[in-house]
């Protein structure tokens, strides 16, 4: 083919979109990579906006959007429709789709085949597996089809059962450089990037340095190539205690409240909406309606004060209608207008009468 195609391929990279190749560039130039959770399109256009370099469709939707108590409900369907949304929203930063409980540990089939879906049915430039040993060979399997993978080691929460809760791992010498085996054979198996999830800050900065892939860190220290909060964390719109990696930069959920609340309040009390919020109608076919539809007479003062919510009087100009003068407006009515128009004054006069 002579030409491009104007939306690029499953797989292939849109315009402008950062290249897995180059975050290992971002790791050996010491400039960290910021990464955030992102669920739908506006979070992912404001994350691409605010300038995050990955984002990550987490399985965390389970508990953060779709209001479970773990991530183990989530479903590839589910994950695809979010993940749709988010490449919606996002431009530049690559867009990772987790992959839920369920889409990977059955076989490398299985895995390649639910890769395949978030690449070719929600834009997905990248996909994360949870775990080692067994997740290795379908890491294999997945980059051997042509899509990169990122691997996740330390607090896996998929199998936090096995792992005896929601701890922090890696905390025994044992258990430390199983971690760092761990993250160098994913490494091998092709995975482009690594989050370490809750694991003691020199374990994570060992695993950093024997790596050559990035490592992007949650509960991790500040020793990692990246890091990666949950946007419900960082913004303060989740409800559930955080864990104490967690770094609250906003507290959207009072925000919020706040703004539903006064809104609530204003229609409550009438003070919502507005003249500006309304739509007008020309004074000639507003009367030529209520005539048509047989509707009462209007009264010609409004009911209530002002001060109970402003109300336009009956015939003056609304929003959107240009005044015009009198005349200029008369002479402008048709024939048929003009003799409603006729009849409606003499109603609204005869309704006047005492
Ligand atoms: O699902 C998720 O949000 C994650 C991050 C915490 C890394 O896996």
């Amino acid at each position: 083919m002579s030409t491009r195609p104007r939306t690029p391929a499953p797989a292939t990279p849109a315009p402008g979109k950062l290249a897995v190749t180059e975050l290992a560039g971002l790791k050996s130039r010491r400039q960290p990579i910021v990464m955030i959770t992102a669920y739908d399109a506006p979070s992912g256009r404001l994350a691409d906006e605010a300038g995050a370099d990955l984002i990550l469709v987490g399985d965390s939707a389970a508990m953060t959007v779709l209001g479970h108590d773990s991530t183990v409900p989530a479903t590839m369907d589910e994950m695809i429709v979010l993940t749709r949304a988010v490449t919606r929203g996002a431009r530049r930063p690559l867009v990772i789709a987790d992959m839920p409980f369920g889409s990977f540990q059955v076989s490398d089939a299985d895995a390649v085949e639910n890769a395949i879906r978030f690449v070719k049915e929600s834009g997905a430039d990248a996909v994360k597996l949870e775990g080692a040993g067994p997740t290795l060979s379908r890491v294999e399997a997945i980059v051997g089809a042509g899509i990169p993978v990122m691997g996740h080691i330390g607090l896996t929460p998929q199998s936090a059962t096995m792992l005896g809760g929601f701890k922090a791992q890696g905390r025994t010498a044992d258990k430390a450089a199983r971690l760092v085996a761990d993250a160098r054979a994913l490494e091998a198996a092709g995975c482009f990037a690594i989050v370490l999830e809750a694991v003691p800050a020199p374990v994570a900065d060992e695993i950093t340095r024997r790596l050559t892939v990035p490592t992007i860190g949650i509960g991790a220290g500040a020793g990692t190539d990246g890091q990666v909060l949950v946007w419900h964390d960082l913004l303060g719109l989740y409800d559930g205690s955080s864990p104490r990696f967690v770094k609250r930069y906003a507290d959207l959920a009072t925000a919020i409240r706040d703004a539903v609340a006064a809104y609530a309040a204003d229609v409550r009390e009438r003070r919502f909406p507005e003249d500006v919020h309304t739509y007008s109608m020309a004074d000639e076919e507003l009367e030529a309606f209520r005539e048509a539809v047989g509707a009462p007479p209007q009264p010609t003062t409004v009911a209530r004060e002002p001060s109970e919510g402003r109300r336009t009087p009956p015939g003056a100009p609304l929003r959107g209608a240009a005044p015009r003068p009198r005349r200029a407006r008369a002479a402008g009515r048709s024939p048929a207008v003009r003799r409603r128009r006729g009849r409606a004054t003499t109603r609204r006069t005869r309704a006047r009468a005492p």
